[in-house]
């Protein structure tokens, strides 16, 4: 049996429609009311238990997506403007008594519940709570330089710059990269992960921000590094990458969360994706053009038939696996992300594949019923346990919170071609 799709099947996948994408953007935004009435303040953890997520507080790699998903409500609250929508996802009177919301009361429900957001990042980064990780970008991109860009937001914008600071404090000149976990210059944490390609955005924005080149070269020398070791020879990619501590030089690859070393984990493959469209858009290195068009390749030649990725690509059909549905929105943005860059008919191809991707999620993923689930895609995979990779086992077929964020980013791409992004 055929693992893999092939190349004549996956031209012939249908595309999303633009009714679709309405569709499925209309019903994130009210899933977004309800959620923002329902956590009452709290973020919800990275991934859902039988298809809710449970609240609690700011802490972890994920909460930054709540917040994104939160601009992204407001950029889009004509959605719901008109709609009066309870907090039990009825329509009813609004909790506040107006009859109905107008467009301004949607915008500005949205902007306080992000604003009171960014106040709790703000605190986060004062207090230095669980920041001894890389993945400022993923926390303080979505939220507070989202906050800084749609609303000029002091609080978002000063956030995001200790943010920065942060994320430089973890370079590591010899190998010149910057260190994922762990404490700094541990021989069993040298290492750099495939995800981080992220987190730089982050830094781009602070030397934009401050003028201060610092943010950019060490975010320019990071890309250099991971550009240049993490890729495989078959275009696939390495999870984590460690580098030797005294020359600087690859010492060898790993996973954490994919099955095995030599496999490629399938969010792996899709930061990958995602991650080489923002390193080119911020350099404008040519060669980062085939490094994007070699990962994504083999991202979409490991696709089973109907799209939906297994969570690690050495899966397919007939695998008794579960599915990484993330994986597929976050690649599809990096491809519509990619497309602005591309010529013309490069750029028509990796959107009608995007576009696959999104139909194929939108048909077998996505959440259409509250009393189903309160997050936004369905399948999504966290961490898998396999006997030979060394992540802690969570949210295994559930919804996970970037997921439900990359859903909204991609069809708010789609639907708002001119839109800004955060990253
Ligand atoms: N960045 C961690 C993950 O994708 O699970």
């Amino acid at each position: 049996m055929q693992k893999w799709i092939n190349e004549t099947d996956l031209l012939s996948y249908p595309e999303i429609s633009d009714i679709e994408i309405k569709t499925a953007l209309k019903f994130s935004v009210e899933q977004m009311v309800r959620n923002i009435y329902s956590f009452k303040g709290n973020f919800p953890g990275a991934a859902s238990f039988d298809g809710f997520y449970k609240p609690g507080v700011n802490k972890g790699w994920t909460t930054g997506f709540f917040t994104g998903e939160t601009w992204l409500s407001y950029e889009n609250a004509s959605f719901v403007a008109g709609e009066r929508i309870g907090a039990d996802g009825k329509l009813r009177e609004n909790p506040e008594g107006a009859s109905e919301r107008t467009l301004q009361d949607v915008k500005d429900f949205f902007s306080h519940a992000a604003e009171r957001q960014v106040l709790s990042f703000l605190s986060r980064i004062e207090r230095k709570a669980d920041v001894d990780h890389h993945d400022m970008g993923f926390l303080y991109s979505p939220s507070c330089v989202a906050a800084w860009k749609l609303r000029d937001d002091e609080n978002g914008r000063k956030a995001a710059l200790l943010a920065a600071d942060q994320l430089i404090s973890r370079f590591q000149p010899v190998g010149e990269f910057i260190q994922a976990w762990g404490r700094m210059g541990a021989p069993e944490n040298y290492r750099f992960i495939i995800d981080c390609l992220l987190n730089l955005p982050l830094l781009y924005w602070a030397t934009g921000e401050t003028g201060d080149p610092k943010y950019r070269d060490i975010a320019e020398k990071h890309i250099h590094t991971a550009m240049a070791n993490v890729i495989r020879e078959d275009d696939s990619t390495w999870h984590t990458v460690f580098m030797n501590p005294k020359t600087g030089k690859f010492d060898h690859g790993a996973t954490c969360q994919g099955y095995k070393d030599g496999s490629a984990w399938a969010r792996g493959q899709a930061w990958g994706v995602y991650g080489t469209a923002v390193a080119y858009k911020y350099t404008k290195r040519p060669e980062y053009f085939s490094y994007f068009k070699r990962v994504t390749g083999y991202f979409l030649h490991h696709l089973p038939k109907d799209l939906v990725p297994y969570w690690d690509l050495t899966f397919g059909d007939g695998d008794d696996e579960p599915r990484d549905s993330s994986s597929a929105v976050i690649a599809a943005c990096g491809m519509l992300e990619m497309a602005k860059y591309l010529s013309q008919e490069e750029a028509a191809y990796y959107t009608s594949i995007a576009r696959k991707l999104l139909k194929a999620i939108y048909d077998a993923c996505r959440v259409t019923d509250p009393e189903e689930s309160n997050g936004l895609l369905l399948h999504g995979t966290y961490s898998k346990k396999s006997p030979y990779n060394t992540c802690t086992p969570e949210g295994v077929d559930e919804c996970v919170i970037w997921g439900d964020y990359y859903w909204m980013e991609a069809l708010n791409r789609l639907y708002n071609p001119s839109w800004q992004i955060y990253w």
